[in-house]
């Protein structure tokens, strides 16, 4: 298994370290790029890396027969930042097998299941037997919230068309267990400086007197979740779809139990919105959740300091029919309105996605159902799923089809997180998914 080439080139794949949040890394995501189109040439595929104001977008795409369907394979080569970087057992970017999986930056997310697909449709053509026609698209920039792929799409929409989208950027509900996530939460970011003194007084000479920041901003943060685990912002769930009965019995039905999602956390108790499963309250109901938060003295010992400024960081995961910018603005007017006396706020909008949902019973989802079950040898569970690709819902304006997304990553792959890891049966598995998946396709 460790000479199988299909793993020496995921290896090499995630020796890239493409952080797309991270300036310096600019060379390495060009590299990257480049290994990705010198790969599909070799596969025989029309192959190039198209510049974006942003990371280039990687366009592959196989002869086009009109006789056949198209189907466009979507995923990104870009990774989150590896840090902290003491918490991991190995180099992020110096991958390493270990109990059957690859540990590195990017190993599931998305560089493991992105190199699935694009092995399966290698052995489809070494095989002599490529159903549909593909098109691969491959960008630079999901972890930063995709800000360029939009214009790409409107500019290159003819290239692109096709009759069904696969995606595997999601995680399998259980171990081993075949998935279809016909559901993913919007995002909406947003950072709050909290301006009080000129400058860092002594906290005794103007301490009781002066507004401290750090406190306002405490204030502010807790002023988000009233005692239930509901978003306290006015106006926030006004837009919200109700979960439909089959969705909470397809819930109660999910492989992974609230014990399984509080081991995999490390937390003894859960948290959430109250009348809700914490498989609901991740895959179908909206959250603010505080991301980073500073100000005052870090350093050893202590200071006796009123620090002249605070922020922090939050980021809304968002259910069908919320929206990116309403939720920006209602969370302006919330915290200009709680702000307390003696600080200003300066509030900066940052990235933005809608929602996504999918009727998991139209053709392209039944065919998606069908090579699951093929090939895991059990009927796919359906799952709302927490995390976002803001890109979603551009797809289906744009290219007028819904995306597939077919789960890869397993539960614990600590996507984000120190130790992020890929089964390599996982990978193997993936590519045999993706060769029933398009052969499924060509016949909905
Ligand atoms: N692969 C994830 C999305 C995902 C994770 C879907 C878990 C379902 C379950 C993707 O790479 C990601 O992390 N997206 C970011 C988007 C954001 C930075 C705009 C996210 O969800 O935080
Ligand atoms: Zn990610």
């Amino acid at each position: 298994m460790m000479n199988d080439p299909r793993i020496e080139e995921l290896l090499d794949f995630v020796r890239f370290p493409t952080v797309s949040a991270q300036k310096i890394h600019r060379t390495d995501m060009l590299a990257c790029a480049d290994w990705l189109v010198a790969k599909f040439r070799r596969m025989g595929l029309d192959a190039r890396a198209a510049s974006t104001p942003g990371f280039p977008v990687v366009v592959a795409k196989s002869l086009r027969d009109p006789n056949k369907k198209t189907v466009l394979i979507y995923g990104h080569y870009d990774v989150q930042p590896a840090d902290p970087l003491d918490l991991w057992s190995s180099p992020p970017f110096n991958p390493i097998i270990r109990n059957g999986r690859i540990i590195g930056r990017g190993a599931s997310d998305n560089k493991g299941q992105i190199l699935a697909h694009i092995f399966g449709v290698e052995e489809a053509i070494k095989e002599g037997e490529l159903p549909v026609n593909v098109v691969f698209l491959i960008e630079g920039e999901e972890e930063i919230g995709s800000a360029h792929l939009g214009t790409f799409l409107e500019a290159h929409r003819d290239e692109l068309v096709c009759d069904a989208i696969a995606i595997s950027d999601t995680g399998m509900a259980a171990e081993g267990y075949p998935t279809l996530s016909y559901a993913l939460r919007g995002i909406a970011t947003l950072e709050v400086q909290v301006k009080g003194p000129a400058m860092d007084l002594h906290s005794g000479i103007y301490g009781g007197a002066v507004a401290n920041p750090v406190t306002a901003a405490a204030r502010l943060v807790a002023s988000l979740h009233d005692a239930d685990g509901r978003v306290a912002i006015e106006g926030f769930y006004d837009t919200v779809q109700p979960m439909a009965n089959w969705e909470r019995e397809a819930a109660a039905d999910s492989p992974v139990s609230d014990d399984a999602i509080a081991a995999q956390a490390g937390v003894t108790v859960l948290w959430g919105e109250a009348g809700y499963s914490a498989v609901e309250r991740v895959g179908a109901r909206p959250t603010a959740e505080i991301n980073g938060f500073g100000g005052g003295y870090q350093g050893e010992g202590s200071k006796t300091v009123l620090p002249a400024e605070a922020f922090f960081k939050v980021s809304f995961r968002l259910v069908p029919d919320q929206r990116p910018d309403t939720v920006l603005a209602l969370a302006r007017r919330h915290f200009e309105k709680h702000c307390p006396p003696g600080v200003t706020l300066t509030i900066i909008n940052g990235h933005g996605g809608d929602p996504f949902f999918l009727d998991p019973t139209l053709p392209q989802g039944m065919a998606a159902q069908r090579a699951l079950e093929e090939v895991f040898g059990k009927k796919p569970a359906l799952t709302r799923e927490g995390g976002s690709i803001p890109i979603l819902t551009e797809f289906q304006r744009t290219l007028r089809h819904p995306a597939l997304l077919l789960a890869l990553a397993s539960p614990d792959c600590r996507a984000h997180a120190p130790d992020e890891n890929f089964p390599i049966e996982n990978f193997l598995m993936g590519i045999r998914l993706n060769k029933a998946l398009l052969r499924e396709l060509a016949k909905s």
